[in-house]
């Protein structure tokens, strides 16, 4: 039996269109008893024309100027907040007050004050709540999650990640505005520590556990960058760059890196974890692949003796695939988009008696945490051990 579930997203930008897409998608490849309806499409007053296009491509029934306005509707029944992360505290402290569902970008929040405060809120709401941390449905990435569970890794030693873009090299690139937010530490809260190695830590604890302790190093390449709302040249206090060393509970180590100054780099979001038995790797630039090298028998630990052992490339499209039994046929790959869809997939299922959902705003604090530690480590210069 179908259900409306009465979605307001509130952002038109990037995230905004992206959810948009995967609401529309969700229910035509993952049949659910939810069907989501575009009931309201959000955004700032002086983007009313911008909003008013958007609202029409995506066939939203209505726009809303005033975000506050949107949440109070009776006939809205999910908040999607596809906004700068210095508006996801007010934002989803008023939405579960409200008593709606929320669905909320990475990072959680600006800080790890804000997110616990967020975590209470929906928790005393009792509201269903999920943050966008949409790499982990990759289906490569989720593979890499499943054969690691299998043991096929066997004792981890080594895990490396990378986060690297090059869109910020230029001096002439402004702080502030439509994407360019992220320069401004007001509302961005940090650098590349919240934007993009949120992602590479929400995807390292989930496969390789938590991390316990980390030494962590900052830089800000370019020190003044004009603001594109005042004109003026004004200090940039994000981290441009962020490289930090980790130790797992588990007993491997990790290097993490990133930055926005990596020239050639788009989107390159890679890990490799090292085991006894064997090694995953995953490159976002080719996101239908998991590499994985095969060395030992999980069940027996004994090496395998094959003259054909070596890094197997898996073509991660067949219907025994996660995910992937819900799209095409074997061969044909999915992308980026997919992530989301699959996300609402899960999340929809959840609210109908499926697995819980994760991660969750609590779950996501645990991002926001590590993060909180590495901006502190870079600022002391010393190790900091992160509280479990
Ligand atoms: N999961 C991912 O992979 C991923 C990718 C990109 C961005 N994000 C996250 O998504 C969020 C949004 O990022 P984006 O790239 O879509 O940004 P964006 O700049 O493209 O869009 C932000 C939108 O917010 C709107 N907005 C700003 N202030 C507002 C206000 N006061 N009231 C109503 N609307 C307002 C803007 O009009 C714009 O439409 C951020 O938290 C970001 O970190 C996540």
């Amino acid at each position: 039996m179908s259900k409306p579930l009465r979605i307001a997203v509130l952002g038109c930008g990037f995230m905004g269109r992206a959810h948009s897409n995967a609401w529309l998608q969700v229910n035509h490849f993952f049949p659910r008893e939810h069907t989501p309806v575009l009931k309201v499409a959000v955004a700032r007053p002086e983007e009313k024309e911008k909003l008013e296009k958007f609202a029409k491509a995506w066939g939203y029934e209505s726009i809303e100027l005033d975000w506050r306005k949107a949440i109070h509707r009776d006939d809205v029944d999910l908040i999607d907040v596809c906004l700068p992360n210095n508006m996801h505290h007010d934002v989803v402290i008023e939405a579960a007050k409200a008593g709606k569902m929320i669905v909320c970008e990475k990072p959680l929040a600006m800080n790890l004050a804000e997110g616990e405060a967020m975590v209470a809120a929906v928790e005393k709401a009792g509201v269903p709540n999920m943050v966008s941390f949409n790499y982990r449905r990759v289906p490569a990435i989720s593979l890499a999650k499943q054969v690691i569970d299998e043991g096929r890794i066997g004792k981890p030693f080594h895990y490396r990640a990378t986060y690297n873009q090059d869109y910020t090299i230029s001096a002439d690139v402004p702080q502030g505005g439509m994407a360019l937010w992220r320069l401004d530490a007001k509302v961005a809260g940090s650098g590349v520590t919240g934007d993009l190695l949120a992602h590479s830590i929400d995807t390292a604890e989930w496969l390789n556990g938590p991390i316990v302790k980390l030494v962590a190093y900052t830089e800000t390449f370019i020190k003044q960058r004009k603001h594109a709302e005042t004109g003026k040249l004004e200090p940039v206090t994000i981290d441009d760059a962020c490289m930090f060393l980790a130790v797992f509970a588990n007993g491997s180590i990790g290097t993490f890196e990133s930055t926005r100054y990596a020239r050639g780099r788009k989107n390159y979001n890679t890990f490799e974890l090292n085991g006894e038995n064997g090694a995953v790797f995953f490159d976002l630039e080719d996101p239908h692949i998991l590499q994985y090298f095969r060395y030992a028998d999980p069940t027996t630990g004994k090496k395998i003796e094959d003259h054909l052992t070596g890094w197997q490339r898996i073509h991660v499209t067949n219907f025994e695939h996660p995910y992937m039994k819900n799209w095409w046929v074997p061969g044909c790959t999915i992308g980026y988009e997919h992530t989301f869809i699959n996300s609402f997939a899960d999340f929809l299922a959840s609210l109908e008696g499926g697995p819980k959902f994760e991660p969750t705003m609590r779950s996501a604090l645990r991002t926001q945490r590590v993060c909180e530690c590495i901006l502190q480590s870079a600022r002391e210069g010393r190790w900091v051990e992160i509280p479990a």
